[in-house]
């Protein structure tokens, strides 16, 4: 029941807070999932990846980032010479997956955030990227269009954030040339690499 608090240090480990989304139903979409899609990576990454929520290889595996959007994402992190095994953690700001993919909607999102809130203390990265517009809002509350804001350093709670587009708008927008989305991520992920060199 999503007006039962989920308090700041609530989940003790990454499993406990797993358990809890498995058996989760703050909001509808617990009705409707396959598994919960808490997340994957290294639990003590320097780099979390927020995205927006699992569709369908997500809800069937229960890892996020494991389709077409995951693949490509997992080029771009390569290109820099990060990992998602070593270097990153992957979750999304709703950890089921809403009926044929729409947007989550704000009561959906505000239900799940505090499982995000708890990864992100649990993990304590020091960059945290958000694809999309949607990953923006739900985590920030930042209304901004992607187009506008990508690229930019953002802080959240002391917290050095970065939006960037989301994997699945470069894979409608394929162009390469410079100056197109694909070509702005490439710019993003060498800038988010450059903290690190
Ligand atoms: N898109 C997302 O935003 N998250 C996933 O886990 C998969 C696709």
């Amino acid at each position: 029941d999503a007006k039962i608090p989920i308090l700041h240090g609530t989940y003790a480990n990454m499993t406990e807070l797993a358990q809890h989304c498995n058996q989760c139903h703050r909001c509808e979409l617990g009705d409707t999932r396959t598994h919960a899609v808490v997340g994957r990576g290294n639990l003590q990454a320097l780099i979390m990846i927020v995205g927006e929520a699992p569709g369908q290889n997500e809800d069937e595996t229960g890892l996020p980032f494991v389709g077409k959007s995951g693949q490509l994402l997992e080029k771009i992190l390569a290109s820099v010479n990060l990992s998602t095994e070593t270097d990153v953690y992957i979750a999304n700001i709703n950890k089921c997956r809403p009926p044929n993919n729409r947007v989550p909607t704000t009561d959906e999102m505000t239900a799940c955030k505090p499982y995000l809130s708890e990864q992100i203390r649990l993990v304590d990265p020091k960059i945290i990227l958000l694809t999309g517009a949607t990953a923006l809002k739900g985590l920030t509350g930042d209304k901004r269009a992607i187009t506008k804001i990508r690229g930019q350093w953002i802080e959240w709670e002391g917290r050095l954030c970065m939006p960037i587009f989301h994997p699945s708008y470069l894979l409608r927008n394929p162009s390469k040339e410079k100056g197109s989305p694909k070509w702005l991520m490439w710019q993003d992920i060498q800038a988010v690499r450059a903290k690190f060199d």
